[in-house]
């Protein structure tokens, strides 16, 4: 079915099929990868396991391999999607979700693997990837994307030094510079935890993973490829609650981190946050990152404070001392890291005020919060087969606790809030536009500066 390309919400019912082809082909290819991997891992593990847990420890590896295997042939097969069964806090939201895609395929169509929005069925994947080790204690904990993110960050240490070398430079001469100097390494940090998100594992165009080159020496070869850059807008939010902060029409400025990937990425998102605190510009930061392992790469709590003691352990001062402050905003609550199951479930953040509005009222506290990456951009605009020159605000129908920016490069069919002409140009030139990688924006929906103060 073509989709509509009229400005208008394409029903969720159609979204499904709006996407179709390209999920049929994603859930197809790229899933049963996945799984494949995750069986290897747990399998390698498997002396591992027998250390730790003896007997018991094997028993729990088969099983659990078992059931991923169960997993990889409903996928493959396109058997219904099925309820959860194990029972975790999150299995009941899970399983009304699946109830309410089943109201919309009616009776003749069943949810399956193929027949779903792709939103849902990656997110699903992950969900009864966590099932398949939840149900096998004592490896139930096991994080099976661990080695990858702990790699990725090794891999990265280049970039690392480099950029807490450059975060030094900042912090000796942070006294003495002007607001619109100030403004200018804003703008380079910003685009750095942007260009983090480029791959899941370096900030360089996927080929390597390691990081070398300096991410700041960098940046202007890459400007040409940001499609929406309000990065000023995101400067007055800031601004603007600074100013209210410090005139006492608020307690404090606060700006909220939605994590993606662990790695040299989350090192990007901590450098950047360092960076509002050190220059007053946000008195508090909160992290909020996944209560379990999730599309490979995403941040967990213990993922993230392991990036906090590696960074301490560095053999390189300026790393090392970054490490230490981080550790220390840590301690003092000025930094804080947030989990809440919303996050893993497949739900579009337009539903996060129905759905989860205890954590939707804790983003209205925030000043401003920054979405990292291409997932969570996907739940913000739904997923939807819109038309590229749609407003970003039309496209988040409704969601807006706070003022709010998208860091994502590029990695999924949708994009939107591009001037008239310019998707069509990139498609002609660049086919593959939207999901090479290559592409990123810096997204701005909020108050503009006239209504801020
Ligand atoms: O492109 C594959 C994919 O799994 C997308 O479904 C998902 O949006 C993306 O990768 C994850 O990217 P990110 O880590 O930037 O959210
Ligand atoms: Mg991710």
């Amino acid at each position: 079915m073509a989709a509509e390309k009229n400005g208008d919400v394409v029903p969720h019912s159609l979204s499904a099929k709006v996407v179709g082809s390209f999920a049929y082909l994603t859930v197809r290819d790229r899933l049963p990868t996945i799984l494949t991997k995750v069986v290897d891992t747990i399998h390698r593990n498997k002396n591992k396991f027998f250390e730790e847990y003896g007997e018991e420890g094997i028993q729990a590896e088969k099983q659990a391999i078992s059931l991923l295997s169960k997993l990889r042939n409903e996928l493959q097969t396109d058997k219904p999607i099925l309820a959860l069964t194990d029972g975790l806090e999150d299995a009941d939201p899970w399983n009304r979700y699946l109830q309410r895609q089943q109201g919309q395929h009616g009776d003749q169509d069943v949810v399956s693997w193929f027949k779903s929005p792709w939103l849902y069925v990656e997110c699903y994947m992950y969900r009864r990837i966590q099932e398949a080790l939840w149900l096998n204690p004592p490896i139930s904990g096991y994080d099976v994307f661990n080695e990858g993110k702990t790699q990725s960050f090794f891999e990265s240490q280049q970039a690392i030094m480099a950029l807490c070398t450059y975060f030094e430079a900042f912090k000796k001469k942070m006294e003495d510079i002007a607001e619109n100097h100030l403004q200018e390494y804003f703008n380079k940090l910003l685009q750095v935890s942007l260009w983090g998100n480029k791959c899941d594992l370096s900030i360089s165009a996927g080929v390597d993973n390691s990081q070398k080159s300096s991410p700041i020496d960098s940046l202007v070869a890459l400007q040409m490829f940001i499609l929406v850059d309000d990065s000023d807008a995101v400067w007055s939010a800031l601004i603007s609650a600074r100013r209210q902060t410090q005139s006492g029409k608020r307690r404090s400025t606060r700006v909220d981190f939605v994590l993606d990937n662990a790695g040299f990425e989350l090192v990007t998102d901590l450098v950047l946050a360092d960076f509002l605190v050190s220059s007053g510009l946000a008195r508090e930061v909160r992290f909020h990152g996944k209560s379990f392992p999730w599309f490979v790469s995403d941040v967990t709590a213990e993922d993230f404070l392991w990036t906090i003691r590696q960074t301490m352990a560095a053999n390189h001062r300026w790393t090392s001392q970054r490490g230490v402050q981080w550790q220390q905003y840590m301690k003092e609550g000025t930094w804080s890291y947030h989990d809440h199951p919303f996050w893993t479930q497949p739900n579009e953040f337009c539903d996060m005020a129905a759905d989860a509005p205890e954590l939707y009222a804790t983003l209205q506290a925030a000043d401003l919060v920054l979405f990292k990456g291409d997932l969570n951009y996907r739940k913000l605009a739904g997923d939807r087969d819109w038309d590229h020159t749609v407003g970003f605000d039309t496209a988040l129908r409704g969601f807006g606790p706070a003022p709010l920016c998208s860091l994502r490069t590029l990695k999924a069919n949708i994009q939107v809030g591009l001037q008239p002409g310019q998707g069509s140009k990139l498609s002609s030139q660049e086919p593959d536009w939207m999901t090479c990688g290559k592409y990123g924006v810096i997204q701005f929906y909020g108050p503009t500066s006239d209504q801020q103060e």
